[in-house]
């Protein structure tokens, strides 16, 4: 690990506008910096950069943080990563902690893995563009695809020759170790060439080192595999990888969307065309590790097929592991014998472009029309058919896209939507209770997640869970959310500022005493977190405050520390209507602690207290009067002690609130 002080180090020195000015242009606005989103498609900025707080923001997208989390995010760094890439860029020296010793040493030996098959990558290309049959079979071979030399260069194609060792004896002379030529299936165990006489396709990893090769014959023998690929090793983890990805990343990011074919040449005749948001799955179907680091960048995915009978069926395969992560896919059938790359060498990328764009079909009703079709007035295989479309539409998470696709689908199957919502409400519910009978051991929390998405499902009048959810529907939900918010905003902003005027005590130490009483019920954890979190700095007379949570260790912390300390201060509106106070307008925060605080923390355990006053209203409901006698005394006492002290709150609420 690296070390806490040389986390501190970086933190302290590296600027935010200096790590984005290396990216986005920005322009002064004030006290603040503007430019354009790096991480979503603007015509006029709304990325908000503060100097003097050191985070950035993105009122567009939302999207925000400190500089580290700038990198990691435009980068798609880890933690570490990014410190690394931030310490390199202003010549700090880090120190690592003794327990990573073995981490370093796995990561040498990772760095060792990696410098070979880059050695390799110069090697074949060396060969394609310096010798003379690498020139007159490889760069001719490319250029006869069409494929420019700027591309051919940008993707580190090449050439392996025809001779049995010529690259392991090369390698051995310049000092590799014949062992990790091996392990990286460059080289056989009778030490000689594993890829020979094939042009190359180098892979690269998300952050763009080289990982690994696949290699074409340009044999026409239809016993020779038309590709080779490099074997699955500690840098090649073949099911998370996707071929193109590096040079993807930017181009999904902008647009939002990813573009999935099946081929090297297709990725690379794509790219050179000027679309830029493409990978290849190689061939196979997707995994989910491939479509989590795609996820990482977009929800949108739109796979191009070939347009013959087995590009259809492909189609239809594998896709429901898509929507399992809530991606929204699209398909496109390329039209007959063509592939991305053919077709786009055929009619021109800006024909492609619209092609792609305007034959892009949902696929969930791709899927229903595709099988109408084949099963044409067949009604045991319209049945089956049904069944199939329901699995698909069951897997998706979002029960408001879930319901919309319902609609459609009934609409062309001509028949009654509650019949389907029946069966999608039953598989979903099957699959919703086998994940809380596997998650509820672990973390409590799961369960009351896991019961809100029951809650979720489409109503509907024959399904048991569709009762569940109209009983449900009708009880008002008990967010605290705002006032939580609040008493979270003022910690965080202004933990350490003093209360009063004497300075005898601060922000945070005036709010915690306040909550101690309902600390552990907060209705949103993540802030009762910090609230704990908080109370145990204050015990330990460590700072609190906007630099703690801006730079916080959890990312998820300091995210919610951008957002609350970034967001313009404002009221729920809620609680005008609610309460029916007015209210005047705040002048922002910081120009009032003790006005700040005091209403906040008065507005937040009134808010406590109306729940527990009906948490209790509920118990003397449940209570059998003639048996109970004594605890529903007891209960009833305790009752008119919230009723008085939600009344008194109430009071100085429209006091203190109204002044
Ligand atoms: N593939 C593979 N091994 C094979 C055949 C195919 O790994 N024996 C994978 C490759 O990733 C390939 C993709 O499947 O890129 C698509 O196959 P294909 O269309 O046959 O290859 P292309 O790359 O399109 O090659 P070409 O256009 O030169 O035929
Ligand atoms: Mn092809």
């Amino acid at each position: 690990m690296i070390s806490q002080k040389s986390v501190q180090e970086i933190i302290e020195v590296a600027k935010v506008e200096d790590v984005i000015q290396d990216y986005v242009t920005l322009k002064r606005r004030g006290v603040n910096m503007l430019g354009l989103c790096p991480f979503h498609n603007e015509k006029t900025p709304s990325f908000t950069v503060s100097p003097g707080k050191n985070i950035y923001k993105c009122f567009g997208c939302g999207k925000g943080g400190n500089p580290v989390q700038f990198i990691m995010e435009l980068e798609n760094f880890t933690f570490p990563e990014a410190l690394r890439h931030l310490a390199k860029r202003y010549g700090i020296e880090l120190e690592e902690t003794q327990s990573s010793i073995e981490n370093i040493e796995e990561r040498k030996h990772l760095d060792s893995l990696t410098i070979i098959t880059d050695y390799a990558k110069e090697f074949y290309a060396d060969n394609l563009f310096n010798t003379g049959i690498g020139k007159s079979v490889g760069l001719s071979y490319y250029k006869e695809r069409g494929f420019r030399e700027e591309t051919i260069k940008k993707f580190g194609l090449g050439f392996a020759p025809a001779k049995k060792d010529a690259f392991t004896v090369k390698a051995v002379h310049d000092g590799y170790s014949i062992e990790l030529l091996r392990k990286l299936g460059l080289t056989t165990k009778y030490s000689s060439d594993f890829f020979r006489d094939r042009v190359m396709f180098t892979i690269h990893n998300i952050t763009g080192k080289v990982i690994a090769f696949a290699g074409r014959t340009l044999s026409k023998e239809k016993k020779i595999p038309k590709y080779i690929n490099s074997p699955e090793t500690e840098i090649y983890v073949k099911n998370k990888v996707l071929y193109g990805a590096y040079f993807a990343k930017n181009g999904i990011r902008k647009e939002d969307e990813c573009i999935i074919v099946e081929g090297y040449t297709d990725v690379i005749s794509l790219h050179q065309g000027g679309i830029e948001n493409v990978v290849a799955s190689s061939g196979t179907s997707l995994t989910t590790g491939q479509i989590r680091l795609i996820k990482r960048y977009t929800p949108n995915i739109k796979i191009l097929y070939d347009g013959d009978a087995a590009g259809k069926k492909a189609a239809l395969r594998g896709l429901d592991l898509v929507l399992e992560q809530d991606m929204n896919v699209k398909v496109v059938l390329l039209p007959e014998g063509e592939d991305p790359d053919s077709y786009l060498q055929n009619v021109g990328a800006a024909a492609f472009k619209e092609f792609i764009t305007e034959k892009a079909q949902d696929f969930i009703l791709f899927k229903t029309d595709l099988l109408l079709e084949e099963t044409k007035n067949d009604p045991v295989k319209k049945t089956g058919l049904i069944k199939d479309i329901v699995a698909s539409i069951a897997k998706i998470p979002d029960p408001l896209k879930r319901s919309v696709y319902t609609k459609e689908c009934s609409r062309k199957f001509e028949m009654d939507e509650t019949i389907l919502v029946n069966e999608i409400n039953k598989l979903v519910g099957i699959d919703i209770k086998k994940k809380r009978q596997k998650e509820q051991v672990n973390s409590p929390g799961t369960h009351q997640r896991l019961t809100e998405e029951l809650m979720s499902l489409e109503p509907s009048p024959e399904s048991g869970i569709g009762q569940i959810s109209q009983k449900q529907q009708k009880k008002p939900s008990a967010g605290n959310e705002y006032q939580e918010k609040d008493i979270i905003r003022i910690l965080i902003s202004g933990g350490d500022k003093y209360f009063d005027t004497e300075e005898t005590t601060t922000v945070a130490a005036y709010i915690l005493k306040n909550i101690e009483d309902v600390i552990d019920d907060f209705d949103n954890k993540e802030y009762e977190a910090i609230a704990k979190e908080c109370r145990e700095r204050l015990v330990d007379k460590k700072p609190i405050g906007e630099k703690y949570f801006l730079n916080h260790i959890d990312p998820k912390i300091q995210t919610l520390a951008v957002d609350l300390v970034h967001s313009p201060f404002e009221f729920s509106e809620n609680w005008k209507a609610k309460w029916e106070i007015i209210l005047t307008t705040q002048p922002d925060p910081d120009d009032n602690y003790m006005k700040d605080s005091i209403n906040a923390l008065y507005r937040f355990k009134f808010k406590k207290i109306i729940k527990m006053c009906e948490k209790n209203q509920q118990r003397l409901k449940e209570i059998d009067s003639n048996t109970d006698t004594g605890k529903m005394m007891k209960l009833l006492k305790v009752q008119q002690k919230l009723i008085g002290m939600r009344d008194d709150l109430a009071k100085k609420l429209k006091t203190v609130v109204l002044k």
